[in-house]
């Protein structure tokens, strides 16, 4: 049975372009499951699976628990603001409870850069790191390759611009990683201010003038504005933002050219896309949901039973 080469998905930055490969051909299998009218494969039963989230989450924690369910795994799903986080339990103790009830598998998200990373250090379940703090959210990331791929016919070659607030999200690092390993041509685009200064060592073309940046690719992956995570004022209002970093239905149709436009979700409508662009025959958006549906049950498919 194949298996990824490692216990763990902690981010796209340490995992091998052939373990992308496996997951995007098994991801390929999922997918026509789950288009079936009976949706469901017993590939997981016996296998406890536990989503704890410290952060809120619609489509990540949703798409997760569906494609468990599908894989006829057991679920249970924590969340910290109702839990006994908010009595003083730490991380670690959290999970060795949620461990201790013979769970085999870790969905998380949390707040902290590199909080799956330490709980690979001190428990011996599967973890999948459902976005970390500033830093990854690899399954976001295999799904938006998953996307490109399955609309383009491949990735390799593929112009691919990531537009927006790139300083305070964890979509644009994990998705520069794995477009880089697969061979695609990546551009950021945003105000200097939202844009690391770190960004252009990274192998990837930076272009503060969205219209340039549009005109070069083949895919504009849109993100959001995240005010949750912003302590300084980056612009000076979201109306300026918008005017020269929005992007609406004619920016889109005088490029003249076809053009995806992807958004991982969720939209700030009118602020970084009006919703004439985001609801624009433009869009893979719903189609990148469902993705993210196949593609988690590959990975949590090919991480199951690969700890000791
Ligand atoms: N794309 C994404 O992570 O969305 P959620 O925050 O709703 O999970």
């Amino acid at each position: 049975m194949p298996r990824l080469s490692q216990p763990h998905l902690l981010g796209i930055k340490n995992i091998t372009t052939e373990d992308i490969e496996l997951i995007f051909e098994t991801a390929d299998n999922f997918k026509e499951v789950i288009n079936r009218p009976i949706k469901k494969v017993p590939s997981l039963r016996d296998v406890t699976i536990a989503n704890v989230f410290f952060e809120n989450s619609t489509r990540t924690r949703l798409s997760f628990e569906l494609a468990q369910k599908r894989l006829s795994a057991d679920v249970i799903n924590f969340s910290a603001s109702t839990s006994s986080v908010k009595k003083g339990e730490t991380l670690l103790d959290t999970v060795n409870n949620i461990l201790a009830m013979k769970v085999d598998m870790i969905v998380m998200r949390h707040a902290s850069a590199g909080a799956p990373h330490f709980l690979s250090r001190h428990i011996k379940a599967n973890i999948i790191n459902a976005g970390d703090g500033t830093h990854e959210h690899p399954t976001q990331a295999l799904l938006d390759a998953y996307s490109i791929r399955e609309k383009l016919k491949g990735v390799a070659g593929k112009k691919v611009a990531i537009i927006g607030d790139i300083l305070h999200s964890r979509v644009a690092l994990s998705n520069i990683f794995a477009l880089n390993k697969l061979g695609a041509e990546v551009m950021v685009c945003g105000p200097p201010t939202l844009l690391p200064k770190f960004i252009g060592k990274i192998g990837v073309k930076v272009e503060l003038d969205l219209h340039k940046a549009l005109a070069w690719c083949d895919v504009a992956n849109v993100l959001r504005i995240q005010l949750e995570r912003q302590q300084l004022k980056y612009f000076p209002s979201l109306r300026e933002y918008s005017l020269y970093y929005g992007i609406n239905r004619k920016t889109l149709d005088t490029l003249k050219k076809p053009i995806l436009l992807m958004h991982p979700g969720p939209i700030n409508r009118g602020v970084e896309l009006s919703s004439d662009a985001a609801d624009s025959h433009h869009s893979i958006i719903l189609d990148q949901v469902e993705n993210g549906v196949a593609v988690r049950m590959a990975v949590m498919y090919l991480l199951a039973g690969t700890t000791s």
